[in-house]
């Protein structure tokens, strides 16, 4: 009988850390709705002190999320405590996630105390946490960095108070896997209430080790694996929960693991979180990359043809990724595209149905064939959860290599319409000043990629945007077979999310002090 691990995501909390990342709350909802139907056990679901928006996300996950643990992180101080508790105890099952480094490198230069008062420090925040919540997991930062006689005294203290989890993080990814799965064998034989607890791994990617770490770790008794959708995290991420599952699984035999997770949704979460944040992953990347499960080599597809086992150690089924051909043309009608959308794992309802096959009518006019990544990108782009403030009517951009690049652009808002133009360093350029000589709001771009989702000159291209207004950054992503039209519409999806993040705060500010506002 295998022992079951716990999977503790945290993508909305150390991989939304990761530049680039950040969400907005209805994306973090709707990615946290997804990783409860991947069934993972505990969701880190952000930093309840760091921001409002942060607090209000935590909040409103712990509300809606209820068959899966919500964690809230804190640092070990009065004050961060007790607001991860305000925005956890409507959890159904809500954790408080405290931590304090314990490595003599973040005591002399980040915390500036000595061991002893970080040892006390832990004690007391743990006392706190679990006088407020029955589930409180305890963090040493930079553990893997840390003296372990002092690490095993921290860990005990922090058992003794009442944590629940002991969690062991390489915080800056420096150990290699025998290292860190010590780190584990010491604690048990040295640390006399270790049993109290279940130990969990924390591992950062620098030296590219975090998936070999946690493996390490869970051989020497951790059982809880902390790990990100598509590795994404702090600088080169965290160990990435589609590989430590699949290893688990594929693996079985061998490790003697079983996890909860339904690896069926693998596929889906982690197209909806890179669809979310622009942070594509890498072609080659384990488990969901483009070419993960594509053979390329004759003599490697003369193999699979005759036996998949010979060059696949998992079927792509295994973990979501649609393998049905069926191309969708302009003669498919809305039955065809239902059952499509149904087998990539999405139920539409009447309207969604009715705004998809529009879209889908429009695209199949502009191209032959429409694959499903067309499919995903008309659902992840088309089916905006963000109300829309000001929508693109028309662009016209002129560019090239000895002309000084121009374009004009139409939005319309609440009935009215405005135009204006403007010049720019190329089309996009100009075309995002023009948008800004409209709304009145000035962004300043961060990041701006472009890629096609399918094959062919007359491909769809997805363009994605990190804009920064008034010192908040957002992303916007939108595709179309045009790219200026794509990249209008990506920079006012930004546009979009910033007045919406400013409405929603502003309306619970007032809610908070009992006055209604008017809505519009
Ligand atoms: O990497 C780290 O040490 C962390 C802790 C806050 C758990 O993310
Ligand atoms: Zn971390």
């Amino acid at each position: 009988m295998e022992e079951k691990i716990y999977i503790f995501d945290t993508t909305l909390r150390d991989g939304e850390q990761s530049p680039g990342a950040s969400m907005n709350l209805e994306e973090k909802l709707k990615l946290a709705r997804q990783l409860e139907a991947l069934q993972v056990d505990i969701i880190e679901a952000g930093f309840p002190i760091a921001s409002d928006g942060d607090f209000e996300s935590v909040r409103q996950i712990a509300k809606e999320v209820r068959s899966v643990s919500i964690a809230g992180l804190a640092r070990a101080t009065e004050l961060d405590i007790r607001r991860a508790w305000q925005a956890l105890e409507l959890a159904a099952k809500p954790r408080i996630h405290t931590f304090i480094a314990t490595s003599d490198i973040h005591l002399q230069y980040k915390l500036k105390r000595s061991r002893e008062q970080v040892l006390e420090q832990a004690a007391e925040a743990v006392r706190l946490a679990r006088s407020l919540c029955d589930d409180v997991e305890f963090s040493a930062e930079d553990a893997g960095r840390s003296d372990l006689d002092y690490l095993c005294q921290v860990v005990e203290a922090a058992i003794r108070e009442g944590a629940t989890t002991i969690n062991i993080p390489d915080t800056v990814g420096y150990c290699i896997p025998d290292e860190f799965g010590n780190i584990f064998r010491v604690l048990r034989e040295k640390v006399p209430n270790i049993a109290k607890a279940r130990l969990s791994s924390h591992c950062h990617n620098d030296l590219g080790f975090a998936v070999a770490n946690s493996l390490a770790a869970l051989l020497n008794g951790a059982r809880q694996v902390e790990c990100t959708i598509n590795g994404i995290g702090e600088r080169a991420g965290n160990a990435s929960l589609e590989e430590v599952v699949m290893a688990l699984k594929v693996r079985k035999e061998k490790l003697g693991f079983t996890t909860g997770v339904v690896s069926e949704e693998i596929y889906k979460t982690s197209h909806l979180l890179s669809n979310t944040t622009g942070m594509m992953v890498q072609a080659n990347k384990a488990i969901v990359g483009k070419n993960a499960f594509a053979h390329e080599a004759g003599i490697h597809q003369d193999g699979v043809l005759k036996q998949a086992l010979t060059y696949e150690i998992m079927t792509p089924q295994s973990v979501g990724i649609p393998t049905n051909n069926i191309v969708l043309g302009k003669h498919s009608g809305r039955h065809a595209l239902l059952k499509r959308y149904e087998s990539l794992g999405y139920t539409l309802g009447k309207e969604e149905l009715d705004r998809a096959y529009m879209l889908f009518t429009k695209l199949a006019d502009k191209k032959k064939s429409v694959y499903d990544e067309d499919l995903l990108a008309i659902i992840h782009d088309g089916l905006k959860i963000i109300p829309e403030r000001y929508h693109l009517k028309y662009v016209h951009a002129t560019g090239g290599n000895q002309v000084l690049a121009s374009a004009t652009v139409r939005l319309s808002k609440d009935e009215e319409f405005q135009v204006e133009s403007a010049t720019g360093d190329g089309p996009v350029e100009a075309t995002y000043r023009a948008i800004d000589r409209i709304t009145g709001m000035p962004g300043r771009l961060i990041d701006y990629s472009v890629h096609a989702v399918s094959r062919g000159k007359d491909a769809v291209g997805e363009v994605f945007v990190h804009a920064s207004f008034d010192g908040r950054s957002f992303s916007g992503k939108a595709a179309s077979s045009d790219i200026i039209d794509a990249s209008a519409r990506a920079y006012l999806n930004a546009v979009n999310k910033a007045i919406h993040e400013r409405e929603t705060l502003a309306a619970n500010r007032v809610a908070a002090q009992g006055v209604t506002v008017p809505q519009g």
